[in-house]
């Protein structure tokens, strides 16, 4: 058995996420803590809300309230969003948690004593009319690397560059849209040159990180290299600084959020699990596997400044397994954009359809190796064919059939045909298939591996015509329904790491004892619905869409 520490992004907590978001970090490692579950592994998938920085300063200033007041209100507001989709974290937690602060104020300690910290007086913008440095989101302008417009003073969203806020081209106060002065102020910064080599051996040699990450990587420690960046911040909401001299500043946001992973452990294992040994146990073990699902704009910060972080600290904790990258989602060839209405938020999705329709869509289009876009025709086709058609279309003939023709009651298995051998083969072999694809990071194969067997459940009904069998031959009939309805079986538990209402309701249709998510992974191979079992009215699982009618239904959404 082995141990995981699962993790997804910490959305910045000033806006409610997208679905390019949702897919980027958070659903995709609910589905992958779900299958380590099946597994019987020994897991955590922890997350939270990273309320620090300036994206929530900003938004603050712009609603007028304190960043506390904001933080506080949309942390819950979207922790709620979270569990409607299903998403089951051990532990979603919030940066302003004590456990977090004095954690990250302690490490800090460790790493400035282990001497790789020093200090700087650096030239910053600075705002006169709104009297204060220009930190990160708080100046905008040209990106130096790229061009782009509108280009953060922490980094370029258009080629995902890391920038330093004096660099930027015709600069301004994101506040008052005033050019920034320039002002010097002392800073301590993290000798990250120190840990190149370290860095680079510990990259080349991860077999599992996906090749847009490692190629990111390699190629700016190769060219560049890294350069020691600064820790702190003038700003007064966040981490207070607790290096020596440095009172009134606080630490730089993306420093202190990705330790947020292993203080939402400890606090996981202390407070809700309540085995305060269990976080040392993960996170000092060298056995223990740790995957961090991101988008590919927080590539540096996973697999450059966390490990360097934790080889700075030097207290041993365990160094990434696995920083699982997705390309960006877009939506119809266009960037989500709340500004210009373009995309669907999270909360506006689930009030049109079941998580489950789009949870599945979301997943057989995950950008694993190149952008992706959202698109409505592909949506419904998506649903009305694969989710209608083929899944719910099979599972309810086979338990319909079984109602109408046998009482609800799973018939014997008598003599064995051809195709009755092969579709028991593919129960066999599904589910070493699809995890192992699953293992490889990559779902949507995984997920056509148990799409594909509900196709062969819909074709091995087709060819056997049980309706027309079952008036001169009840036995071959009742063969054919018993084999159909261990399928349905099957997908239930295939399918619950990646649409867990659904499967769930699947296996009340089906009466099994228990709950679906206490099942082994392994045991979808098994012929294991006895004859004589007693199933329940069957009824339809999905219902076709209308992509048009959706959108007219969103638009309205977003109008109130
Ligand atoms: N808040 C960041 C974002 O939304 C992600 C932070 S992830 C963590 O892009 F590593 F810092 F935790
Ligand atoms: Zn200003």
């Amino acid at each position: 058995m082995g141990k995981w520490v699962v993790t997804s992004a910490w959305p910045y907590v000033n806006a409610v996420p997208h679905l390019g978001n949702l897919i980027g970090s958070v659903l995709s490692s609910d589905v992958f803590v779900r299958y380590l579950r099946l597994k019987g592994e020994d897991t955590v998938l922890v997350s939270g809300s990273d309320e620090h920085g300036t994206p929530i300063e900003v938004a603050a200033i712009q609603q007028g309230i304190s960043p506390k007041e904001l933080t506080d209100k949309n942390h819950v507001f979207i922790s709620n969003l979270f569990k409607e989709w299903g998403i089951t974290y051990d532990n979603y937690t919030r940066t302003h948690n004590p456990t977090h602060i004095q954690f990250t104020q302690e490490f800090y300690m460790k790493v400035y004593e282990n001497g790789y910290i020093f200090t700087e007086v650096v030239e910053l913008p600075y705002c006169p009319h709104c009297d204060r440095f220009l930190p990160d989101r708080f100046v905008e302008g040209i990106c130096p690397h790229c061009g782009a417009e509108g280009a953060r003073g922490d980094q370029c969203d258009k080629c995902t560059q890391l920038l330093e806020p004096t660099k930027l081209i015709n600069p301004y106060c994101v506040t008052c849209k005033n050019p920034p002065k320039i002002r010097k102020s002392k800073h301590w910064y993290l000798d990250f040159p120190k840990f190149e080599k370290d860095l680079e051996e510990f990259i080349e040699n991860n077999p599992v990180i996906p090749d847009n990450a490692r190629n990111w990587c390699l190629s700016l420690l190769r060219t560049e290299g890294l350069k020691p960046r600064a820790i702190t911040r003038d700003l007064k909401w966040g981490i207070p600084s607790p290096l020596p001299g440095s009172e009134g500043k606080s630490i730089y946001v993306w420093f202190e959020a990705v330790l947020g992973y292993i203080s939402a452990t400890k606090q996981w294992a202390e407070e809700i699990a309540k085995k305060p040994d269990k976080f040392e146990d993960y996170w000092f073990d060298s056995n223990t596997k740790t995957v961090f699902f991101i988008g590919k704009d927080n590539i540096p910060f996973h697999l450059l400044i966390f490990p360097a972080l934790i080889m700075a600290n030097g207290s041993g904790y365990v160094l990434p397994y696995n920083v699982s990258s997705t390309e960006f989602l877009m939506f119809e060839e266009d960037k989500f954009s709340k500004s210009r209405g373009v995309g669907i938020w999270i909360d506006e999705a689930i009030k049109l359809l079941p998580p489950d329709y789009w949870r599945y869509y979301l997943l057989a289009i995950r950008p694993e190796t190149k952008d992706t876009s959202f698109k409505w025709m592909a949506f419904e086709s998506k649903v009305n064919v694969d989710l209608n058609d083929v899944l719910g279309n099979f599972i309810h003939r086979t338990l319909s059939f079984i109602s109408q023709n046998f009482d609800g009651i799973v018939p014997e298995r008598k003599d064995l045909a051809k195709e009755d051998e092969e579709l028991i083969k593919t129960i066999r072999e599904t589910p070493k298939r699809a995890g192992e694809t699953l293992e490889r990071f990559t779902y949507k194969e995984a997920l056509g591996e148990v799409m594909d067997l509900a196709r062969k459940g819909n074709s091995y009904l087709s060819v056997k015509e049980p309706w027309h069998r079952i008036k001169e031959n009840k036995d071959a009939a009742g063969t054919t329904l018993n084999l159909a309805i261990q399928v349905v079986r099957s997908l239930a538990i295939l399918l619950s790491p990646f649409i867990p209402f659904t499967s769930k309701k699947i296996w009340e249709l089906l009466q099994l004892d228990g709950d679906v998510e206490e099942s082994r992974w392994e045991e979808a191979s098994d012929i294991a619905i006895p004859a004589g079992h007693k199933i329940s009215k069957p009824e339809p699982l999905f219902q076709k869409i209308d992509s048009e009618e959706l959108k007219t239904r969103l638009e309205k959404l977003k109008a109130s």
